[in-house]
């Protein structure tokens, strides 16, 4: 891969550590993928940021590359273990807060803005169409691509901060025009009729794209917390973090439906329910925003918890963006949730906050929530927002 005279400076350690190893990182990368070069990029969202996932040697990693390391473009985080203000009211122990807010001042010192979201693109990391960006997080990037026509391939942590520090990615994949064509087409014939149908929907063109980027028709209208859902979900179950929607996304109008064709029928989308869902009974997690909820998803969840009681043997989180909870106070959608027993997770969610163990079962309108509360070992419920909120009153699915 062709290096600039700076960059093979940086390569050479002759602007210290950290842009030695993220350079070191890049061309790599750059090497294995056929990149001719580096391009600047608009800005960075970096994952793996729970002390759960990281541990010490992750929080050591950090450490040592914020010895020096200062980013050079607005780069934004994923979210942490655990709310960074109210840890204590989602059960976080002391031991674990202090390692978290260890892996947090690392970043700080960065120069990071800790957003501790995955939807960085609600609260002010929003690129323009066309623009080079380097993210982290399925379902953000899957939007980035898609919704939004940024492009970006799908980093993995150390590589997002590598871009960070460099202000550069390595010109393959996915930056490459030649590489975000459709090749396959899928027409949605099911009827939508629910919120978490969008997350089945994910599940079902997942499933049939397989690492392809599918052409989607059929589908009249989606708002944007529709679309954010469907993002999360068609990546985590096996596309790639890319799809173009008829009438609906950025560049569909400038491709033709691929010849290889599926579709996806009612059935597809009640076999996704199937494959998803568990029996379970007792429901003692419930969890609202996966990917972090927007300020519309929070004002129809304290429309619905109004008046009403969570059971007590029940957990109900909204999780969501620090920013958006602070719109959330101001409209008093916090002080009606709150007061029917519902806890805000700013800064957190349902995958990386250490639940392992804590809950049997939990219900949720997220497809790919569901998918990674089974890694913590809970049954799972793929529902609408209503019977999520009516299984929290109750306490039980029925
Ligand atoms: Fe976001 Fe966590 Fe879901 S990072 S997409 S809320 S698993």
């Amino acid at each position: 891969m062709y290096l600039t005279k700076e960059e093979q400076r940086m390569l050479n350690g002759e602007e210290g550590y950290t842009a030695k190893k993220s350079m070191e990182i890049l061309a790599a990368l750059g090497n294995i993928y056929g990149a001719e070069k580096l391009i600047k990029v608009g800005s960075v969202q970096v994952a793996g940021v729970s002390y759960h996932n990281l541990g010490d040697a992750g929080l050591e990693f950090l450490n040592n590359l914020a010895k020096d390391g200062k980013v050079k473009v607005l780069t934004t985080l994923n979210p942490a273990g655990m709310d960074l203000e109210d840890w204590r009211k989602l059960g976080i122990s002391e031991e674990f807060a202090k390692k978290q807010n260890l892996v947090i001042d690392a970043f700080r010192k960065m120069g990071i803005i800790i957003s501790c979201t995955c939807t960085p693109y609600l609260i002010g990391n929003l690129p323009r169409y066309g623009e080079h960006i380097a993210w982290s997080e399925s379902s953000a990037v899957t939007f980035a691509n898609s919704v939004i026509g940024a492009k970006t391939n799908r980093e993995g942590g150390p590589s997002a901060l590598a871009a960070a520090f460099v202000g550069k990615t390595p010109y393959y994949g996915l930056h490459l025009e030649e590489n975000r064509g459709p090749d396959t087409h899928v027409d949605v014939k099911a009827k939508l009729k629910k919120f978490s149908d969008w997350g089945a929907l994910g599940y079902s063109i997942g499933k049939k794209a397989q690492n392809k980027i599918p052409y989607i028709t059929g589908i009249e209208a989606a708002d944007l917390d529709e679309l954010k859902s469907f993002c999360a979900s068609v990546v985590t179950y096996g596309s790639k973090p890319i799809f173009y929607m008829k009438g609906i996304t950025p560049g569909s109008e400038k491709h033709q439906p691929p010849k290889e064709k599926v579709t996806v029928e009612d059935r597809d989308i009640k076999e996704a329910y199937e494959s998803i869902n568990d029996d379970v009974e007792v429901i003692d997690f419930v969890c609202i925003g996966c990917p972090h909820s927007s300020i519309k998803e929070i004002a129809k969840i304290a429309k619905l918890l109004k008046d009403k009681r969570i059971s007590p043997n029940t957990e109900f989180w909204v999780a969501t963006s620090r920013p958006m909870k602070q719109l959330a106070d101001k409209r008093s959608y916090t002080a009606t949730i709150e007061k029917a027993g519902g806890k805000f997770a700013c800064d957190t969610c349902m995958a990386v906050a250490p639940l392992k163990g804590r809950f049997r079962s939990v219900a949720t309108t997220s497809a790919k929530g569901c998918y990674y509360s089974r890694h913590n070992d809970m049954k799972t419920k793929l529902a609408s927002l209503e019977e999520c909120i009516e299984a929290a009153v109750k306490g039980k699915w029925s």
